[in-house]
């Protein structure tokens, strides 16, 4: 079992009991844990392997549980175009290719057999905590809220603000109208569970980027911000060179992106802005500033032809950071290859900015990561508990440390069954079985996905 994770530059690898109770929260852990030890440590707090109400999972060698994955960005309504029309750049895939995918959830037959495919796809992939974007369209984006909170996924679900720069189909009529869907959006998700507060499914507020909104529908939506203070917000930044000059020229009272964001009360701590790639020093200090979190999406980045964003530089520079898949500017909804790809985009930014050896020797452990590759712990990290900080959940999930709910996955490398694809000797070390994980797994190796102690999702489920 490998537990905390709660440092990015540090891997605490270990055999420790968890325990969690009937309400999926992390009760105590135990850490270093021998097998002779375990009845004494049960006693200890009044258990043992005896008890009726108690189940027990055991790990084998080449098996361990580790924090659920948090995709800080990703469009449930695009799955169905993963992998179709990378030829284009940002804002023509976005007219040719995404804007009349996403008009069809306008049908909410469509949307109920999509988002349960698109849900449970990503479940299964071990993303146990997801902020999602629907359409414009209020009741298609509520079918995805609905569904979210049917299969048990923690979820920002967010309904897009849209009301200029698209197809006259595939647009708001007004800001009034847009404002008026997303207050009734939001009392819809709020009634979903009892307490909205500790609900699993929230709503967040979705301005899709500052070119789809006008200067009034920025403003009403600060306005909202305002008087929900705990309402998390999420929006597209600084992504593409094209997309960056336009939002000047609809914005000339703001020097920056960044500040577009600002100057209508939308830039706060529980906002999350996609892709980022690229921003300036002093955006990135304005951002931190407001404690405001980033969300990488390297998959979109490198398909769309964005770029490739300096991430060591903003973990650096003390900016909150997390990982995101981007369906479908990214191919694929696995916070795996958004790791993997982190991996490589860090790899490309310190060859062509610093180029240095010292890079290769940073696998493990670094403090300071704008010159290196990102360690493995820290690519960990950022899928975990740096996509927690990012959507404030901070001490909620993210790492397995008691006090915290049962956010889960239990994957294998186990050459049983089918996970043939990932090789390694028994005499691996939990590093190196780890690094092989992280470069070759799918969702063949995630065998159970638990949120808040709850299991649903992964291999075993079916
Ligand atoms: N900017 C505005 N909308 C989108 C979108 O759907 N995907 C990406 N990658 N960027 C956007
Ligand atoms: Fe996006």
């Amino acid at each position: 079992l490998i537990t905390p994770l709660s440092k990015r530059d540090a891997l605490f690898s270990d055999c420790s009991l968890v325990a969690v109770s009937a309400q999926g929260l992390i009760e105590w852990v135990e850490h270093s844990v021998e097998p002779e030890q375990l009845q004494d440590l049960l006693a200890k707090h009044g258990r043992s392997t005896e008890d009726q109400d108690t189940q027990f999972v055991e790990l084998k060698w080449g098996e361990w549980i580790m924090p659920g994955f948090v995709d800080t960005h990703t469009h449930a309504p695009q799955f169905q175009n993963n992998g179709a029309g990378a030829q284009y750049e940002l804002l023509d895939w976005l007219t040719h290719v995404t804007f009349p995918e996403e008009e069809k959830y306008a049908d909410v037959e469509y949307a109920k057999k999509m988002y349960r495919r698109v849900v449970r796809a990503s479940l299964d992939l071990g993303t146990t905590m997801c902020c999602w974007y629907g359409t414009l369209h209020l009741e298609g984006t509520k079918v995805l809220a609905d569904i979210a909170h049917e299969l048990g996924q923690r979820a920002y679900i967010g309904k897009c603000n849209m009301n200029r720069e698209s197809a006259p189909t595939y647009q708001e009529a007004s800001a009034e109208d847009s404002l008026r869907d997303t207050l009734s959006f939001i009392s819809h998700v709020e009634a979903l569970s009892p307490s909205p507060s500790g609900a699993l499914v929230q709503p967040i507020l979705t301005p899709r980027f500052a070119i789809s909104c006008t200067s009034d529908l920025l403003q009403g939506l600060g306005e909202i911000a305002k008087q929900h203070p705990h309402l998390p917000i999420q929006t597209h930044i600084s992504e593409n060179s094209s997309e960056i000059a336009y939002t000047k020229g609809l914005f000339p009272h703001c020097s920056t992106y960044a500040e577009v964001y600002d100057y209508y009360g939308l830039l706060r701590e529980n906002t999350i802005l996609a892709h980022g790639v690229h921003l300036e020093q002093s955006e990135l200090d304005l951002i931190k500033s407001r404690g405001a979190g980033l969300s990488h999406c390297p998959t979109s980045n490198f398909n769309l032809r964005s770029g490739s964003a300096h991430v060591g530089e903003w973990l650096d520079n003390g900016n909150k950071c997390g990982l995101g898949t981007d369906c479908s500017g990214g191919w694929t909804a696995s916070m795996i290859t958004a790791m993997q790809l982190a991996s490589v985009c860090s790899k490309v930014v310190s060859y062509y900015t610093k180029g240095d050896d010292a890079s290769i020797t940073g696998r493990f452990s670094k403090t300071q990561f704008a010159k290196y590759q990102l360690p493995i712990p820290t690519l960990l990290w950022l899928a975990t508990m740096g996509g927690a900080e990012v959507c404030c959940l901070q001490d909620t999930i993210g790492s397995l440390e008691p006090g915290k709910q049962f956010d889960a996955i239990r994957v294998s490398v186990l050459p049983e069954t089918d996970n043939m694809h990932i090789w390694y000797d028994e005499s691996d070390s939990l590093e190196s079985m780890l690094e092989r994980f992280m470069a070759n797994a799918d969702e063949r190796n995630v065998m159970e996905v638990w949120v808040k102690g709850r299991k649903v999702g992964g291999k075993l489920l079916k």
